[in-house]
């Protein structure tokens, strides 16, 4: 969603801004806007679409200044037009503020300030934000930023810039995410690291309801009641090449390649092979509860949610743990008692969206213990959760998330075989399923090898308007993200169903127009998903199959077979979505969708 850049230093700051914002455009947005001081002058412009159209608009223009702020708008509050996106500034044009959130009393702010004689040049919630400040401001900017943070409700990441504070940036956050990083001779902030990277690896976090003021050779952060807050730069661990296609033309598919470093990095170090046990340092401050514990809920959104789906069934396998997964964005409205000893387990790439943060604090609130796993060191869910797992996959920037689910499903596995370790799980079967993780990385090269022969499954069926999924047990989540990945991509309506549910509905749809993709490794429920298969056929419902290596039977139903290595039962989705990922990513180039940028999508959902 929106995305945040500032920078203060002593180079020339609208460069490095639209560079920044550049690394942010996967995000999703839909207007971008920059605001440049100079001494006691600020010149600004915006522009709908791309960044590049703002680029371009700017190009002939000097905006000499050493210190600016840059945004790029996912419209909540007004369309995305010029006078929507932001900065937005006061009456005078003397304070300039970016904003990343919601003010949910803005209209209550708005209708004051307008009795007050304040006219309002855009629809958004965020220009309240710029009258307040300048109302406030009698010569210290945190000061007003202060008075004006205890005026709002709702969620912010805000950056502000003043005419009369040359040199400075006052950045300040309540529920979105607001990083500053540390640069030579500069002083950087945005909501997302990668922004920065080029700049800096030393980052210090601003946690919520602090403020900080930037300058070229200094920062210090305090609290909205201006207590100074002392906190220690940390170390990220994403290069700037992270962030590069290196020669592929979708971040989509570099990240789907990326799969076999990114599960080894999910289990580099953590494998014990003499105790048949994982070995996870991230749960140690929670262990002694955890290994007690008899219910797990697993909360997360979208393709994170669908991995928790997969979770519950190896869970199920492996312990005897009771779990259940949910929707965070339903979680809160239940009802739920947690029975003594819960845990809930927060899955998130990014750490920040809305739904899972608030579904933990709710949680916290009725007295579960939490665990994340989260891609984002150092984001709002891994700090809230305060234990847990980070996936160290680097930066996923294709906003439909591929190389962060199978980094999840290991790390899931890896949890589920060290609590199974400590029930019922003999030392065989921990050893038998950490060389079969352990096996997974080669295993995925070896169906990333595949790609041209999914490619040429796509080319036969990217015109069809419609597709099913279906798949059970451990692959029943797979249908379902496949069809997701089908969707976000390439705006083919595409439905994911339990195979054995075929029946109660979706059968009425199948005819030749139809395709259908079912997943039937020679697992428990594969001679059920062969009967699946001849039932669709019989309806003349082309299908596409998932199998195993050498699965002689299923080619002569199916009307095109991909055929992937075998590993334990438990571990099968790791391997199965790969090949969903890539017909979908196909679909999409051939029907020439912007992969990477869909339509109305965003990376980081941090509004609810
Ligand atoms: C958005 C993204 C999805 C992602 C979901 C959850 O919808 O487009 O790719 O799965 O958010 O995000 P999270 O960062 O919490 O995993």
């Amino acid at each position: 969603m929106c995305g945040i850049v500032c920078y203060v230093g002593d180079k020339q700051a609208k460069g490095i801004l639209i560079e920044g914002l550049k690394q942010l455009e996967y995000r999703g947005y839909d207007s971008a806007g920059i605001a440049i001081q100079n001494g006691n002058a600020i010149q600004f412009d915006r522009a709908v679409g791309r960044i590049s159209e703002l680029e371009r608009k700017i190009s002939d223009r000097a905006m000499q200044g050493k210190s600016g702020i840059a945004h790029t708008r996912w419209a909540t509050h007004g369309e995305p037009t010029e006078a929507n996106a932001h900065p937005h500034r006061d009456r005078d044009e003397r304070v300039f503020v970016i904003h990343n959130g919601i003010i949910e009393n803005y209209r209550l702010l708005k209708k004051r300030l307008e009795t007050k004689g304040y006219s309002f040049r855009s629809e958004t919630d965020t220009e309240v934000i710029a009258h307040l400040i300048a109302i406030y401001f009698h010569g210290d900017l945190c000061e007003a930023v202060r008075k004006t943070m205890i005026q709002l409700e709702g969620t912010f990441g805000i950056a502000v810039i003043h005419r009369d504070v040359p040199g400075k940036i006052v950045v300040a956050r309540r529920g979105s995410p607001l990083v500053i990083g540390v640069g030579e001779n500069c002083h950087l902030a945005a909501s997302d690291v990668s922004a920065m990277v080029r700049h800096t690896n030393k980052v210090v976090h601003l946690l919520d309801n602090e403020l900080a003021i930037l300058s070229a050779e200094d920062f210090s952060i305090s609290t909205v009641q201006a207590t100074p807050i002392e906190r220690s730069t940390e170390i990220v661990d994403w290069q700037a090449e992270d962030a590069e296609l290196n020669g592929f033309p979708h971040f989509m598919l570099k990240e789907i390649f990326e799969q076999p470093e990114t599960v080894r990095n999910a289990i580099r170090g953590r494998l014990d092979y003499a105790e048949g046990i994982p070995r996870l340092g991230g749960i140690a401050p929670v262990w002694d509860s955890l290994k007690q514990c008899r219910h797990i809920v697993i909360v997360a959104c979208g393709t994170s949610y669908y991995a928790g789906y997969v979770g519950r069934y190896i869970f199920e396998k492996l312990t005897d743990i009771d779990v259940s997964v949910e929707l965070a964005s339903e979680f809160r409205y239940r009802r739920i008692n947690f029975a003594p000893n819960t845990f809930v387990i927060a899955l998130s790439q990014s750490g920040e969206t809305a739904d899972t943060l608030a579904a933990i604090r709710e949680a916290k609130r009725k007295g579960a213990s939490l665990l994340g796993v989260v891609n984002v060191v150092g984001s709002s869910i891994a700090r809230e959760a305060g234990a847990g797992v980070y996936n160290h996959a680097g930066p996923e920037i294709g906003v439909a998330s591929t190389k962060i689910f199978t980094s999840q499903l290991t790390i899931l596995s890896l949890l589920a075989l060290l609590l199974g370790r400590h029930h019922s799980l003999s030392l065989t079967e921990g050893v038998e399923a950490i060389r079969a993780i352990d096996a997974l990385p080669g295993q995925i090269s070896k169906v990333l090898s595949l790609a041209h022969s999914i490619e040429a499954i796509a080319e036969k069926y990217y015109l069809k308007s419609n597709w099913l999924f279906l798949g059970r047990k451990y692959n029943y989540p797979i249908a379902m993200e496949g069809a997701l990945k089908l969707k976000e991509i390439s705006y083919i309506h595409a439905e994911g169903y339990a195979a054995g549910e075929m029946k109660h509905g979706p059968i009425a749809l199948v005819n030749p127009e139809m395709p259908t993709v079912a997943i039937a490794p020679k697992d428990s429920v594969y001679e059920k998903m062969v009967s699946n298969i001849q039932e669709i056929k019989s309806r003349r419902g082309p299908v596409i199959v998932v199998v195993n290596q050498g699965d002689e039977d299923i080619k002569e139903i199916a009307d095109d077979v991909i055929e992937i290595p075998g590993t334990l039962e438990f571990l099968n989705p790791i391997l199965t979505v790969i090949p969903l990922q890539l017909l979908a990513y196909y679909c999409a180039r051939l029907l020439h969708r912007d992969i990477d940028k869909p339509r109305n999508l965003a990376k980081s959902v941090t509004v609810e």
